[in-house]
């Protein structure tokens, strides 16, 4: 039986529009190594949908004042067309509001706790008594403890950068309703994480080949030691907690669901049984979950790969019934003009935007040409034009266009016949020969980035044969050498155009019509001539038609607009704090202090617990720099340190003083001394 290759794209929330950073991380890498495989004649299905949970979705609909469902409804039939403009060929969109899926959620939930895989934890947590719903820390706001921010969250004061739990705020209040939210208990189930991580470390071990940036962040994940992670909340929109499993559990299931982050991995599943009923083959979505050879691959964005490589991976092996995955090639963010994409400031390229001003070709293209698959990536709008113009209209469109102009010319429109070849033919045949199987590894090693490079090398060569050949010459000096260049250049196109399909497929099947090939060509056989001498082609037309600067200028324009009037309150002279005298600066005590150990918090993605030694002074401080910096590389490293802060409790943690770090949105960096100067200097 050949191999089963199912795809996965993460499911995006649907409470907004796709925009680039979507389609870089998640969806056009998964698209091209899923056409690419349908042109192998792989036995692949390709599955996403919307993940319509969680409380974003809750709170946008309580602002709007919608039902969540208007929401989902909205995003969901919006996404989908947009995916399906850019070409996205999934085999199933689902929606995790289905009743099928939440059917298999409860059931998987239903399995694992009759398994008696969960451990259940009643604790006290802040609830919003106007709202009545219990508040995650991110929907409290508070007076800052440490610089009186009267607006500071319930994780992180945003304005000083402390790091802060709900229970330090003072004055807290719902960010929601403005209610004092109240402590109440409740009690949820648990998946103990740490009883499975051996588990799951054996098995990332037999992946070496997976990407290093997946594996760096799954390393440090093992190192920090997994914790016991909550599988449901008190929240009136999700998956229900099954009845019968709270009644065993002695838990009332009222106002109980699972949590997104449970229930949306889960969508994939649900999502391939509602392809399989669709096709009317009920149990076809078996023959690749409940197969151990299927190669599962989930394509994600970096910020998904926690949940992907450690938490689904932990769920499907207590439950037992389903393959894991067998890669998940986890892309890097992509940043806008030089700044990090923002929805909410919308600094964005929204693709439902984009598909009314351009062509879709140019937007693959462009992306997969730069994609985050090592580094976070720029998407610039000149680069775009120059990716459109100065490659595909000019290398690969011009090399067409002129292939085929010349043959309707000088050959009636029909493939002529090859005579003898020299070695420049023969150079050019041989890159035919070889190319399907040097393009379709990398695009299989997943570097999509060196796959449309080498494609447009490939044209570039193409390009420079015909220059090279000069037929416009031979056409009269030697008639058998102008009609082989001809037969070879379309035998090119016809290669060039399978091979180019993942990523341009519009395009694509613009060229096939104008050859006449099927639309159903064998990947493999790109690699040989198959163009019929006589072989009638039709006329051809314009593939790309090159973009204009004022297009282009619009749209950094727009994004130069979105990027002030979100900044414009931020300039330094408009955050300048009110003026202090001398003596109140000499209160501060700065001290050139250094890193003697690092190490993660617990329980905390932002706080690190550094030693540090200030002269001969010992002290312990707790900072929210964890998604700055790795504990390992500021070990030895001087810093600065406001050495006479009131000392504070921070995660039941003790902190005796404030690292300096200077930052913006986007970046932090600390602060440090140009020259070495010995621990305990003072700074004035
Ligand atoms: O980060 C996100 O956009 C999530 N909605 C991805 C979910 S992926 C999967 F688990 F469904
Ligand atoms: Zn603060």
């Amino acid at each position: 039986m050949p191999e089963k290759i199912l795809v996965t794209s993460a499911l995006p929330y649907a409470n907004g529009p796709i925009h680039l950073g979507h389609l870089a991380g998640a969806y056009l890498p998964a698209d091209i190594f899923v056409r690419y495989h349908r042109l192998k004649g792989s036995d692949i299905i390709y599955i996403c949908g919307s993940d319509e949970h969680g409380v974003p979705i809750m709170l946008k609909a309580r602002t709007e004042n919608v039902s969540p469902q208007q929401i989902v409804d909205r995003y969901h039939e919006m996404n989908k067309k947009s995916f399906e403009e850019f070409g996205m060929s999934f085999d199933y969109y689902g929606r995790t509001s289905s009743t099928v899926h939440h059917e298999v959620s409860s059931d998987f939930f239903r399995t694992l706790a009759e398994k008696g895989e969960f451990i259940l934890k009643t604790e006290e947590q802040l609830y919003d008594p106007k709202a009545k719903i219990f508040l995650a820390d991110r929907f409290i706001k508070g007076t800052c403890p440490a610089c009186s921010n009267p607006d500071a969250y319930g994780d992180q004061c945003e304005k000083c950068g402390t790091s802060l739990s709900p229970k330090e705020l003072i004055n807290p209040r719902s960010a929601i309703t403005d209610a004092e939210p109240v402590a109440k208990e409740t009690t949820h189930w648990y998946l103990p994480l740490a009883k499975y991580q051996k588990q799951l470390e054996k098995w990332i071990d037999a992946h070496p080949e997976w990407k290093s940036n997946v594996l760096g962040q799954i390393q440090s994940w093992f190192k920090s030691g997994l914790n016991d992670r909550a599988v449901t909340r008190d929240l009136p929109w999700g998956v229900s907690i099954p009845e019968d499993v709270a009644k065993k559990y002695n838990v009332d299931a009222e106002g109980k669901v699972l949590y997104v982050w449970f229930d949306a991995p889960i969508g994939y599943i649900s999502a391939t049984k509602e392809w399989a009923q669709a096709k009317g083959n009920e149990n076809l979505w078996k023959e690749y979950w409940q197969n151990k050879d299927t190669r599962l691959v989930h394509f994600i964005g970096k910020d998904n790969i926690v949940f992907h490589c450690i938490i689904f991976p932990a769920m499907l092996m207590v439950h037992g019934n389903f393959v894991l995955p067998q890669n998940v090639p986890a892309n890097e963010f992509l940043n806008l003009e030089g700044n990090k994409l923002s929805t909410s400031r919308n600094y964005a390229v929204w693709l439902n935007d984009y598909l009314q001003k351009f062509e879709v070709d140019s937007l693959r293209y462009a992306l997969a040409c730069n994609l985050p698959e090592t580094k976070d990536a720029d998407f610039s709008w000149k680069e775009f034009q120059a990716r459109h113009n100065n490659e595909l209209a000019d290398i690969l469109g011009n090399f067409i266009n002129r292939t085929l102009i010349f043959a309707h010319k000088y050959f009636k429109g029909k493939v002529p016949e090859a005579g003898q070849t020299d070695n420049l033919d023969k150079e050019l045949i041989d890159k035919i020969i070889h190319a399907p199987a040097a393009l379709g590894k990398l695009i299989d090693n997943y570097q999509n980035r060196f796959y449309v490079r080498d494609l447009m090398e490939l044209a570039r060569f193409a390009n420079k044969y015909f220059n090279d050949k000069e037929p416009w010459k031979t056409r009269n000096s030697d008639p058998q050498v102008c009609a082989t260049t001809i037969h070879l250049c379309l035998q090119m196109i016809r290669s060039l155009s399978i091979l180019a399909e993942p990523v341009i497929p519009n395009s694509v099947r613009k060229i096939w019509k104008i050859l006449n090939i099927s639309d159903n060509p064998n990947w493999n056989e790109a690699g040989q001539l198959k163009l019929q001498a006589g072989q009638q082609i039709n006329q051809p037309e314009i593939l790309f038609t090159k973009i204009e600067d004022e297009a282009i200028e619009t749209e950094i324009e727009r994004l130069k607009k979105a990027q002030t009037s979100s900044t414009s309150s931020q300039t330094p002279e408009a955050e300048l704090e009110s003026l202090i005298t001398f003596e109140t600066f000499k209160k501060l005590d700065l001290r050139v202090a250094k890193v003697i150990e690092a190490e993660a918090i617990k329980k905390s993605d932002k706080l690190l617990k550094l030693q540090i030694e200030i002269g001969h002074i010992k002290r312990q401080i707790i900072a929210g720099i964890a998604q700055h910096y790795q504990p390992e590389d500021l070990i030895g490293k001087k810093i600065i340190v406001v050495a006479n802060l009131q000392p504070a409790v921070i995660r039941g943690n003790q902190s005796e003083g404030m690292l300096l770090a200077a930052s913006n949105e986007n970046q932090l960096t600390l602060l440090t001394v140009l020259e070495d100067i010995p621990t305990g200097s003072k700074i004035s």
